[in-house]
Order: C-alpha cells, then structure tokens, then sequence
C-alpha cells in the first residue's frame, strides 16, 4: 500500500484517481494494530504487497512449483479471441491487476477486432504499479486509454463511475484471500453495481491433490518465505514497529476442513515488539503465531452458492486440462 500524495495523474491517454486518501492512515494502524492485539494474531495479507511485496509476488508468480498464474494465463490465452469478439466494445474493469500480463492477454485479442478505441480501467492498492502498468499499456495499444483508481476495492468499489457495458475480471484466485462469508459480500456488492448484459470473470484456484498445493507454498528457493516475512517490513514501515523477519519462521499448511491454505509466521523465541501506535508491547511465546494469509481453494459447489446467492448467470466454467484453475463466466440477467 502506497499512499502516494497526488490526487490524480494525467499523462497522455491515462488518468489515475487516488482514492485511498478517502481512507487514511488513521484506519490503516487502526486496523493493523487491532489484528496483532487478537488472541490469534493477525496481518491482513493486503500488507503483503508493499514495493518489495510485489517484486516477489512477481517472483513467486514465475516459479516451477507455483502452478496458479501461469494456469490461468493459458485459459485466458484459449478464451480470448471468442470472448472478446463476442463482447467487443465492452470496457474492461479489473480488480487487483498487478502486474498488465493478463489483461494484455485479453487486449490483444480485442486490438484484433478494428475497436477505433479501448478502456481499461484497473483498480488497485498500489498506485505506483497502477502507473506503471498504464504506461506500458498506452505504449502498447495505440488506441487505448487507462482510467485507474487507487482503491482499496473491496469498501470502494462502488466509488468507480462507468457508463458503457463492461467485463469486470478479477483474476488470480484474489478472491481466495477473503474468508468465505466476505467474498460473497464482496461478490453480491460487484453484482449489484454490475448493469444488464455486464460479465463477471472470475479467477479461481481449485482444490487438487495436497502435495501440489503444500509445493506451491514452500517452494524449494524460499520466494513464498521471503514474501511471508517481508509483510512484517511493510507493517514496520506502516505503523513504525520493530519486528525482526529473522525472529520469525515462514509455515504454510492446507487446512482441509476449512479448503484453504493457511500462510502463518511463527515466532523463534519469546520476544516483544514496540510502536508508538500500541498502547503496550505486543508479546510473542516461543511457537505462537501470526496468521498472514487465507487462500481459498474452490469446487464446482462454490461456484453454484455464487450463482445461487448474486443470481448473475453462469456462462461458461473456463478450465485446464486438469481442472486445477478455472475462470468462471457470469453475467448479469
Ligand atoms: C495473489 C492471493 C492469489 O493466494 O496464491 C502466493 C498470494 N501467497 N503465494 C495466492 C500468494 C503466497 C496469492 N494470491
């Protein structure tokens, strides 16, 4: 999370909105000092993707073991030319991008169809990597324009204004980091803003043989471990604290009751940390925990309670051979 102090940024063909300022730092500690007050502690893993954060998501993201991104990639690369030619002119709106290599995915197959312009409209916690990635998209696709908003989508969702038809893709199995009972809330909110004829696609990491997922978050160079630890820099950086990453072990397990991957730091030793935003020092005995991320692994009955609960139709389940990722199809009726 980057509170960067412009309001707005214009280059050619690309604004970018701030609107995280709305929240402000105050909720910021608020919230991160409350979680490390709880019996069991807790960081939200949007912490996770400081300047550093995000790197080694990146990293992590090109790694032998971590077999989501570059599944989902090849579903987009399949889907594509079809689905952009059957909504062309829609606006495209995603939640989370990151890094632009999966929306470019989609764009190029849109820049195929003799569109005279694009929008794209990307919303996302970091606004640096939102320009970033809005400059190399313009210079790519001479007939695009980004319209981004630095939000934090899950409470401001609806603050984005829009007026054309539009595909809302929220990809990477994000959606996996909120508890169950959230990400219906946050899914019916989406599908409430969503207007008539407007799809939804929705990345979703699928439940697989345990190994592949224990690999996929241990992996054998220690990306994902260093990922984990670095969310105690970027809180130190947020509320002034001075936790140490070395007085920390990286743990990530599969909790089966709960289809999901559990990512914990576990502490080395008995230990305290300070901030001037505590009211007293947070104490660690040797083994206690703090949880750092919650990624949800689905099945066919998950994507059916969504349709159940948001009634958006379902199109199409898109999948890989091995059904370990799927991009699902709604549409608003
Ligand atoms: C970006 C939330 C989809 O849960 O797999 C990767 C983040 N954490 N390795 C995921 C992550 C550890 C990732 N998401």
């Amino acid at each position: 999370m980057n509170f960067v102090n412009e309001d707005i940024v214009t280059l050619n063909r690309v604004t970018i909105t701030n609107l995280l300022q709305e929240i402000g730092t105050g909720e910021v500690s608020d919230e991160i000092v409350a979680g490390l007050q709880a019996d069991q502690k807790i960081i939200s893993s949007k912490f996770f993707y400081n300047r550093e954060g995000s790197l080694l998501f990146e990293e992590i993201t090109r790694l032998e073991e971590y077999y989501p991104t570059r599944t989902e990639k090849g579903i987009l690369r399949q889907m594509a030319p079809a689905l952009m030619k059957q909504y062309k002119g829609y606006e495209i709106i995603e939640l989370g991008p990151g890094d632009h290599s999966k929306i470019s995915i989609l764009l190029n197959a849109a820049a195929g169809l003799n569109l005279s312009s694009m929008k794209y409209l990307p919303l996302d916690i970091s606004q640096p990597a939102l320009r970033s990635s809005a400059e190399q998209l313009v210079s790519t696709f001479p007939n695009l324009h980004v319209e981004g908003y630095a939000v934090d989508f899950l409470s401001q969702f609806g603050s984005v204004q829009r007026e054309q038809a539009a595909i809302i893709c929220f990809f990477g199995s994000t959606i996996g980091n909120f508890e169950w009972g959230s990400s219906l809330e946050l899914l019916l909110n989406i599908s409430k803003k969503m207007k008539k004829g407007d799809v939804l696609l929705l990345g979703m990491d699928m439940v697989k043989p345990e190994p592949v997922l224990q690999a996929a978050y241990n992996d054998a160079g220690g990306v994902t471990e260093a990922f984990n630890k670095n969310i105690l820099n970027s809180v130190n950086d947020l509320i002034q604290s001075d936790f140490n990453t070395e007085d920390f072990d990286h743990l990530a397990y599969f909790n089966k009751e709960r289809f999901r991957i559990e990512m914990h730091l576990v502490a080395r030793r008995d230990l305290e940390v300070h901030s001037e935003h505590f009211s007293k020092d947070i104490l660690f005995k040797k083994g206690e925990t703090i949880h750092t991320e919650n990624s949800h692994k689905y099945s066919s009955r998950h994507i059916h309670e969504i349709v159940d609960l948001t009634g958006l139709q379902l199109n199409q389940t898109h999948t890989d051979e091995l059904g370990w990722f799927a991009v699902t199809e709604f549409q608003k009726l």
